[in-house]
């Protein structure tokens, strides 16, 4: 009997087998009406034979009540490990990407980040930095005017000019942010992005020309991450005296323009309201699409700006 329980396979069968046995006219429940006959060896074997029964059908219950339940949730089992369609993750711009590591170089050497108006007006974009409108200088950058005589930021030197105006001296900044003029071939772009150093403190700190060049030469090594050849020459901006531009020299035989810099004309500082007998400092441009662009051997600006995620994903950043 305790086998044959053993092999029931439903819980119907079970319980029929079960009535059959302890039913009202079920086998054990007559044997146990004769129990009063017994001897004590007799009874003592009934009783037995009564629990293991008993025990054999509840066993098996719970088995057939398990293997029912597990039947019914594998049924409705989710695969949560099924593939599903590739995720595509954003990611941070390249230029963003290479404005964040340039800032971070320079905030390590004391430098603020400030950023101002893409559209500026004529005293921050060109008078103040000591271009007035009859200077030739404002060709040198062939500018977009708005009606109003505003015009397209054409330089990040224009920050300078509202950080020395906004938080006065001494003053260690570096301004960010687009720019435009009207020029577009494969290293031209008419929007592009400058990064502009300004540092300016009293005379008797002796801020000189060696210190900048000494900046951008920390600046630009790191952001390479090895050593440059650096050559400097004399140039011209109407905002600095003496002007300088630096070339780096790039895969071992070419010299590339990087960067223009100067000590702050005076000019500038008295438009600022500052006293250039008591203060002097120095400033420097770069492109920053420029120094992407080398770093990860690109020959198109304009693709920084295309937006094709083709390309962005196969830049190299
Ligand atoms: N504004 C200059 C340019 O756009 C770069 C520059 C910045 C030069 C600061 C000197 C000092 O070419």
């Amino acid at each position: 009997m305790l086998d044959e329980i053993k092999k029931i396979e439903s819980l119907e069968e079970l319980q029929s087998l079960y009535t059959s046995v302890f039913g009202k006219n079920g086998t054990m429940t007559a044997k146990l009406k004769t129990m009063a006959t017994l001897s004590n060896d007799e009874r003592a074997a009934l009783n037995t034979e009564n629990t293991e029964l008993r025990q054999a059908f509840k066993m098996r219950q719970t088995e057939l009540e398990h293997a029912a339940l597990n039947a019914k949730l594998s049924g409705e089992y989710v695969d949560v490990t099924l593939d599903t369609e590739p995720k595509n993750h954003g990611t941070l711009h390249p230029l963003t990407e290479t404005l964040s590591q340039i800032g971070a170089i320079l905030e390590s050497l004391g430098y603020t980040m400030w950023t101002g108006p893409e559209v500026e007006d004529d005293w921050h974009n060109f008078t103040a930095l000591n271009t007035p409108s009859y200077h030739p200088a404002r060709d040198m950058q062939d500018s977009f005017f708005l009606d109003n005589g505003n015009v397209l930021r054409t330089q990040t030197s224009a920050i300078q000019i509202r950080a020395m105006e906004g938080a006065g001296v001494p003053i260690k900044m570096f301004g960010v942010g687009r720019t435009y003029r009207k020029e577009m071939d494969a290293t031209h772009s008419p929007m592009f992005g400058q990064i502009e150093g300004l540092y300016v403190d009293k005379t008797d700190r002796h801020i000189t020309m060696s210190d900048l060049v000494a900046t951008i030469r920390t600046m630009l090594e790191r952001y390479f991450e090895r050593k440059l050849e650096m050559r400097i020459r004399p140039s011209y901006f109407p905002f600095t005296e003496p002007s300088i531009e630096i070339d780096i020299k790039w895969n071992g035989d070419k010299w590339l323009e990087i960067a223009g810099a100067g000590m702050v004309h005076p000019n500038v500082l008295r438009n600022c309201g500052i006293n250039p007998d008591e203060y002097q400092g120095f400033a420097f441009g770069f492109g920053w699409d420029r120094i992407a662009m080398l770093k990860f051997g690109l020959n198109d600006i304009r693709k920084f700006y295309d937006g094709d995620i083709r390309w962005l994903k196969n830049s190299g950043f």
